[in-house]
């Protein structure tokens, strides 16, 4: 099989001291003075991956697995009219991304011939009026639900499923509502994995040594996209292409290592310490939350790999072009000077939309005679990098020749090098999320969770200055 080249393509002059000043660009010198320092994590991922560790590098070659999906999804997909998927965090964000990405922008609006496969909805947040509504909006009798948690046991997930689980057993009884639910789990652990078992569900792995914001490539990201007619061989020959891009230790030659390095320099040492991801395309903004997700979690770590306290991590934020240049670019621009935007740009739009009726007689509205949409969009994105770039606001491109299974693919990829490689130049763990856990943690004390009596206790103790710092109504 002749594996494809990667094809996205990445500018980062404007990130760069020559075009921003010295105070907010990096310089070649600081690139020089990391190089070492990105070979020797590159050496290090090299050898942990050769003994069994980065299992997430592996995902891309799965392709029996990607398969074995699309084989299961085209068999399943005309008995159902409506795919729940249930899950949050990096259990939904790849799934929604790709699927964003990939299909109709109103998908679920096409006649059914047309859309290819089921309608999808997401039950990620347990916010009763969104599950009531979407359970309210389906059809239950031909809803597949797909259940999606790697740990088995997240408070929203768990709800949201059980929820879902008994709209489907009140609708078509609990012996069919077993057979219409899916659970992707880990093999072994979590109490989801302890109910599928019970429950003789249908299951695929959440890849087990696979962080959940690393899972996309795998069946917790590929079933939702195969179900919605997603090529997912593609997004993983994609994935392929730009893990293959991305041998080379030298930081100049990576794109992977090459955008690691200009966030970590730039959040260390110039003071940007926010990332923003503007794509020109509505259908990758999916891929920013994701990735918002992605970055957030993996480097926003208290505690550095000897134990020291660092506080380390850069806050990305979402933008989408040209939208945000009429809300977010006015703060960019003449705000605080401490953020590096990544804009990201498309070569050839899916669709074209050509301006053939420009009315006579308004000589300011001739500029768009003849104009295309997509000419348009493309032309903003390049004066905000301008715009940007005069007022020293560091910025890079990254550009898609178009949007395909194979383009998402090397985004997934590529964000996913960059996030492990950043940990590494920050020495901190990329993988887990202490963080988030004293609040899950919490949340099952204040729910009543068996084992957490101790923390609840602590949890109802007021809060120091008791009603002095609260304003009630009346
Ligand atoms: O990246 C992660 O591991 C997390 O964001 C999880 O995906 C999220 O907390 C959901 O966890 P789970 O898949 O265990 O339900």
């Amino acid at each position: 099989m002749t594996e494809q080249a990667s094809r996205l393509t990445i500018d980062y002059r404007n990130a760069m001291a020559g075009a921003v000043g010295e105070a907010h660009g990096v310089s070649d010198a600081m690139l020089d003075e990391l190089a070492p320092e990105v070979a020797r994590q590159h050496a290090r991922l090299t050898a942990e991956h050769d003994v069994g560790g980065q299992r997430w590098m592996d995902l891309p070659s799965d392709t029996a697995l990607a398969a074995e999906i699309t084989a299961f999804a085209e068999g399943q997909r005309d008995r159902y009219d409506d795919f729940v998927l249930v899950g949050i965090g990096g259990s939904s964000l790849g799934a929604i991304a790709t699927i964003q990405a990939l299909t109709h922008p109103y998908r679920n609006l096409q006649p059914a011939a047309e859309r290819g496969g089921p309608r999808f909805f997401v039950l990620d947040n347990p916010d009763p009026e969104k599950v009531a509504a979407t359970l309210g909006t389906v059809n239950l009798e031909r809803t597949l639900v797909n259940v999606v948690t790697k740990s088995g046991q997240t408070a929203e997930t768990m709800a949201n499923f059980l929820a879902a689980r008994q709209a489907l057993d009140g609708a078509v009884g609990p012996d069919r509502a077993r057979q219409q639910i899916v659970a992707t789990t880990d093999p072994e652990s979590g109490l989801l994995r302890q109910l599928a078992d019970q429950e003789g569900y249908r299951t695929f792995l959440a890849p087990p040594g696979v962080d959940g914001r690393m899972t996309v490539l795998s069946a917790v990201g590929m079933l939702p996209a195969a179900f919605c007619g997603c090529d997912i061989g593609g997004l993983l020959a994609g994935a392929r292409a730009m893990r293959a891009r991305c041998q080379s230790g030298e930081v100049r030659e990576n794109p992977a290592y090459l955008l690691a390095a200009l966030t970590v320099l730039g959040a260390a040492r110039l003071g940007k310490s926010i990332l923003v991801t503007m794509p020109y395309a509505d259908a990758l903004f999916g891929i920013t939350d994701w990735f918002r997700q992605l970055w957030a979690e993996s480097l926003g770590k208290r505690l550095a790999n000897d134990g020291s306290e660092v506080f380390a991590g850069q806050t990305p934020i979402k933008a989408l072009g040209a939208i945000d240049q009429h809300s977010q670019i006015q703060l960019y621009t003449e705000g605080p000077n401490d953020k590096q935007i990544c804009l990201i740009g498309v070569d050839a739009y899916r669709a074209r939309v050509e301006i053939t009726g420009v009315p006579a007689g308004i000589p300011d509205l001739d500029y768009l005679r003849g104009a295309e949409l997509g000419q348009l969009l493309q032309r903003e994105e390049v004066a905000t990098a301008w715009a940007l770039t005069q007022a020293k606001r560091p910025n890079f491109t990254i550009t898609a020749p178009t949007i395909d299974a194979a383009i998402v693919g090397e985004f997934f990829y590529l964000y996913e090098l960059q996030t492990v490689m950043a940990g590494g130049l920050l020495n901190v763990n990329p993988f887990g999320q202490p963080g988030v856990e004293a609040g899950k943690n919490a949340t099952y004390a204040l729910m009543g969770r068996q084992g957490y009596e101790q923390l609840r206790d602590e949890l109802t103790v007021p809060a120091a200055g008791g009603d002095r710092y609260r304003l009630v109504a009346g």
